[in-house]
């Protein structure tokens, strides 16, 4: 994919990408990154492997792991649900063993996004809580970070306001924009360039 890259080459996982964010922007700085997910890429890359990540994260081989594992089951907006509906709580129990098991994968550095969650109750709190609009892109989207043998991502592009301001992603009540369909979830998902080049270019050394 060639373009700069500041230190060695290193063999970059993106456990749990469809949309090829972050893959991109280390493929950009010169890096041999390669995505998972159970969908296919939506860019069609050759560097995309559709299927378990638990497996091709437990093979030993690469130098960096940025997983997004998912959080229907464990953010903390959606657990009142737990108590109305038979098998959620089940579900939550396995999307953190799914966690686990990423976090304990045989890579020296990994860092593990997700929305504010139970990880942080039941695994441990996150190493840092990160913004969208701290990395240029227009959006409120609190982004918690588990981090191992990775330093805090530094802001890159704070944009002008606070946690108060209305970003473009919102309705006027701070809610999500996106109206109700099949696809709301995967179009929420998808992860923002700013964070993904900031990864890139503070990790990827
Ligand atoms: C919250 S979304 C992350 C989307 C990502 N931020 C992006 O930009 O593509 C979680 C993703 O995890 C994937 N997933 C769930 N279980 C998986 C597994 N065992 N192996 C690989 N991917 C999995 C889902 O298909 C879903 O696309």
């Amino acid at each position: 994919m060639g373009g700069p890259c500041f230190g060695y080459p290193m063999r970059v996982l993106i456990a749990c990408e469809y949309s090829g964010t972050v893959r991109r922007a280390f493929a950009g700085l010169g890096h041999d990154a390669w995505s998972c997910d159970l969908l296919p890429a939506d860019d069609r890359s050759p560097n995309h492997i559709q299927g378990d990540v638990l497996p091709i994260a437990g093979r030993g081989d690469w130098d960096l792991m940025i997983a997004h594992p998912p959080c229907t089951y464990l953010a903390v907006s959606g657990l009142h649900w737990n108590k109305r509906t038979p098998g959620r709580p089940e579900r939550t129990e396995a999307a953190l063993d799914f966690v686990r098991y990423l976090l304990a994968a045989p890579i020296p550095k990994i860092a593990l996004e997700n929305p504010v969650s139970c990880i942080s109750s039941r695994i441990r709190r996150p190493d840092q809580i990160v913004q969208p609009w701290h990395f240029g892109d227009d959006a409120s989207k609190r982004t918690c970070l588990w981090l191992k043998s990775l330093p805090l991502l530094r802001e890159t592009n704070r944009l002008q306001g606070d946690a108060r301001t209305r970003r473009a992603n919102q309705t006027p009540s701070g809610q999500n924009k996106l109206g109700p369909s099949p696809d709301r979830w995967k179009l929420r998902s998808i992860s923002y360039p700013g964070i993904a080049a900031a990864m890139a270019e503070q990790w990827g050394i």
